[in-house]
């Protein structure tokens, strides 16, 4: 499979490229940077946009989702919620947890993992692991925003994130970290908001993240 990730938008966002090699059918996961900029890109690799797939429905992943759709015709658009409903005129595909969808030949998987924001969905394909705003290297997303919840952020990074295999390599919504992406394996030794045990402890990580928090990380 082909990743591709393209850097910028609100704050230091990603919007991904997934392709597959053969078909050279594409799919953009969250439209945060320039929509001349997804489609020049996928010009050069020889991609044909096919699926545009939102991680969330925070404005910096969408923000130009309107503008993608409507220079690309017959594009799916691929949600968890309805609240994108009616900003593109083709198809709006709702997808649930455990579906799957191909891309050409390549599978690919949504993993419903609420907590950052209810409709956060993660994107499983090819041994990569598309986080949104649920996991960055090195902590977990935020969970300050009106609709957020702190224990369900837990139990979606543990039960639904960590039972990936550890060679899994995760590709989050914002460039936070050391480094643009890691190993699950490498994130579960060295990110410290995964050593929490039990939603109360991570609820404690969490708290004591947000009191020491400087402001643009
Ligand atoms: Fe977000």
């Amino acid at each position: 499979m082909i990743i591709e990730s393209l850097e910028g938008g609100y704050d230091k966002n990603f919007t991904y490229l997934i392709a597959c090699e053969k078909s050279r059918q594409a799919a953009v996961i969250d439209a945060a940077v320039g929509a001349e900029q997804i489609i020049t890109t996928a010009n050069d690799l020889d991609l044909k946009i096919k699926y545009l797939i939102i991680t969330h429905t925070h404005h910096d992943h969408y923000a130009w989702a309107e503008a993608l759709l409507k220079k690309l015709r017959r594009i799916t658009l691929v949600t968890y919620s309805d609240a994108l409903s009616g900003i593109g005129e083709d198809e709006h595909r709702m997808v649930g947890d455990g579906e799957t969808m191909h891309i050409g030949s390549e599978e690919i998987q949504f993993l419903h993992t609420p907590g950052h924001y209810p409709d956060s969905i993660c994107i499983l394909a090819d041994g990569a692991v598309f986080t949104g705003d649920t996991l960055f290297i090195g902590r977990t997303g935020r969970t300050t925003s009106p609709k957020s919840d702190t224990r369900e952020l837990f139990h979606s990074v543990k039960d639904k994130l960590l039972t990936l295999p550890d060679e899994t390599v995760i590709y989050p919504g914002h460039n936070y970290g050391e480094k643009p992406h890691n190993t699950l394996g490498n994130e579960k030794e060295n990110n410290q908001f995964l050593q929490a045990e039990s939603a109360d402890e991570f609820e404690k990580i969490m708290q004591e993240y947000e009191e020491s928090r400087v402001v643009g990380t």
